[in-house]
């Protein structure tokens, strides 16, 4: 059965402000959302401001202030008080501060999951690299972006379903074919896929500067392709299994699963069908002798067919959008693509509903800013590339280092510096708002102290050697504390903060930015670690079961936080 949460301390505020109006002036709903967090702890542990409620009813604010102030009452609200045009209001220390931490101790896990919010399936398409070429800064971005708004998802009810949309059609494969044919070495490809492949496709473009004749050669080897030439499928499959290898030790250190791989040839058979229904809705328009749908005044018409015949990017992302909803019957859609891609998206949506899909209203482009070095764009062009499974090795090999100074003695040495190595690059990348540019340093990623994944890992892992001094499990549970009899008032700002954790798991979602939850985390474990710098945890007297209930809690929050990063939490480091 479900527990019976407590209620969000916010939303108890709003519905005292409600039932000590008089009348209705402001919808419970935009209450709510006026309250604000108070930054200086006199002005107690929620504020509201009533400068709105002052326009409705054409009264001072100060003074709607002193009415509702003497009027609330609520058996979590201790006091409240007006200063100036704002209601301050304090919660019972001891009752909210236990309420919170029973919760926490005996969900675990579940605390701040949503069962009723979300409901349907949320389709995720993300990663989503191009074969032949090495996995760039960007995919890394979309691949750790996209996994925590699937874990987000099904932390907010929804059943998420992970797509990894490859790039693996189109006329760049028969100039690659091409190109090994003239110059390509199988021991080469089969040894170092990625850059021999890269290495072809970098010549190619400069001899054909010089001689055209190459692209026409290319062109027909794509031709081939597309007509089910036997040598050219074999050729592409070999491309496409070695660049799949290569890609799949990304995806297992970073700890990425799909529930599907569909890349742009998956759709290949389902090119003519889309074509026809364009066509026989009359959306279809010649345009020098290439096939275009007009997307709206505003925006460029979509390609659709290319005089040769051959469909593009956009043809097999109507095919993918239309197989999907019909497949998986998603309530939403999300494509996890950079920024660059914004029009491509515009128009494959208002193509979408033009073609009559009100759905078409379920797809969200999920944008995302660059990846900088030294503040200039990472970039694949012309072989100047790093290998994100270099640069992921590195943080694992300087984390190992860190450990072997700090803590030599830790048993499973490889496995923390994994852990903490690999949490550092995604929590670095998940720290900033997604549309906001990072700039790329894996000194900056792996300190334990600031803003960092090693951090909040590393805050986990004291709280847990806490635990363990006292002989409790991980995240000593409900029964192991005894219910929580007493509540430390030292710890207020950290259960202050332990309570906001699903009000922040909605916001994450809603606004589609995983950085909410990585901002969260470094507040908590800054709050825990001053709490722990202050307090004696281990007092062996009458505060210690309630102090460690609230370690234990912290270190239920913060590890549930990291997983939904996709970050795992050593027990130790
Ligand atoms: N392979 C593409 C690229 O690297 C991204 C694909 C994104 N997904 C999609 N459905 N278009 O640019």
């Amino acid at each position: 059965a479900e527990r019976k949460r407590t209620m969000e301390w916010k939303q108890i505020f709003a519905d005292a402000i409600f039932a000590a109006m008089k009348k209705t002036a402001l919808e419970k709903k935009v209450m709510y959302s006026l309250i604000e967090h108070p930054k200086h702890e006199q002005h107690g542990d929620l504020a509201f401001p009533c400068f709105q409620l002052a326009k409705h009813l054409r009264k001072a604010p100060n003074k709607i202030a002193e009415e509702l102030a003497a009027n609330l009452s609520n058996s979590y609200i201790e006091k409240a008080e007006a200063v100036g045009p704002y209601v301050n209001v304090f919660f019972h220390k001891a009752t909210a501060g236990r309420d919170i931490l029973t919760e926490i101790l005996s969900e675990q896990g579940e605390y701040g999951s949503s069962k009723q919010r979300g409901k349907g399936k949320v389709v995720i398409d993300f990663s989503s690299p191009n074969i032949a070429k090495p996995f760039s800064m960007g995919h890394l971005r979309s691949t750790v972006i996209g996994q925590a708004l699937a874990n987000l998802a099904e932390k907010n009810g929804y059943q998420a379903v992970k797509i990894n949309h490859l790039g693996d059609w189109g006329t760049q494969f028969g100039k690659l074919m091409a190109a090994y044919k003239k110059w390509g070495d199988e021991r080469e490809l089969k040894a170092q896929p990625i850059s021999t492949l890269l290495k072809l496709y970098v010549r190619f473009h400069e001899e054909a500067e010089n001689n055209p004749k190459l692209l026409a050669e290319g062109r027909q080897w794509f031709q081939r392709l597309e007509t089910k030439d036997r040598e050219a499928e074999a050729l592409w499959r070999w491309f496409r299994d070695e660049s799949i290898k290569a890609f799949e030790k990304v995806y297992q250190l970073l700890g990425i699963t799909f529930d599907a791989v569909q890349g742009e040839s998956f759709y290949n058979d389902r090119m003519s069908a889309v074509v026809k229904e364009l066509e026989d809705k009359h959306l279809l328009e010649e345009s020098d002798g290439a096939k275009v749908v007009q997307a709206g005044d505003d925006m460029p018409p979509c390609l659709i067919q290319k005089t040769d015949g051959t469909t593009l990017y956009a043809t097999r992302d109507l095919a993918a959008a239309l197989y999907r909803k019909q497949e998986y019957d998603f309530a939403s859609c999300m494509y996890v693509v950079g920024g660059e891609q914004q029009l491509h998206f515009q128009q494959l949506f208002a193509v979408l509903e033009k073609m009559g899909y009100s759905w078409a209203g379920d797809l969200v482009h999920v944008p995302f800013g660059l990846i900088l070095k030294d503040g200039k764009k990472m970039s694949t062009r012309k072989g100047k590339i790093i290998f994100l499974e270099r640069v992921i090795q590195e943080a694992i090999d300087k984390a190992k280092k860190n450990i072997l100074e700090k803590n030599p003695q830790l048993p499973d040495i490889g496995e923390v510096a994994e852990q903490v190595g690999v949490g550092a690059v995604i929590f670095h990348d998940l720290k900033n708002e997604r549309m906001g540019n990072v700039e790329f340093n894996v000194n900056h990623m792996l300190t334990f102290e600031g803003e960092t994944g090693p951090y909040v890992q590393y805050t986990a892992a004291r709280a847990q050697t806490l635990l363990e001094k006292a002989r409790l499990k991980e995240g000593g549970s409900a029964a192991e504390m005894e219910t929580v009899t007493m509540v430390d008032e030292e710890a207020w700002e950290v259960i202050k903060l332990l309570e906001q954790f699903p009000s922040e798991v909605v916001r994450a979602y809603e606004s589609l930015e995983p950085s909410v939850i990585a901002k969260y985390l470094v507040r908590l474990s800054q709050a825990f670690n001053s709490y722990y710098g202050k307090v004696k945890i281990l007092s062996g007297d009458a505060m210690e079961r309630s102090r460690l209930a609230v370690a234990g809690s912290v270190i239920i929050v913060l590890k549930e936080g990291l997983r939904l990063l996709n970050i795992q939490s050593p027990q130790k480091m």
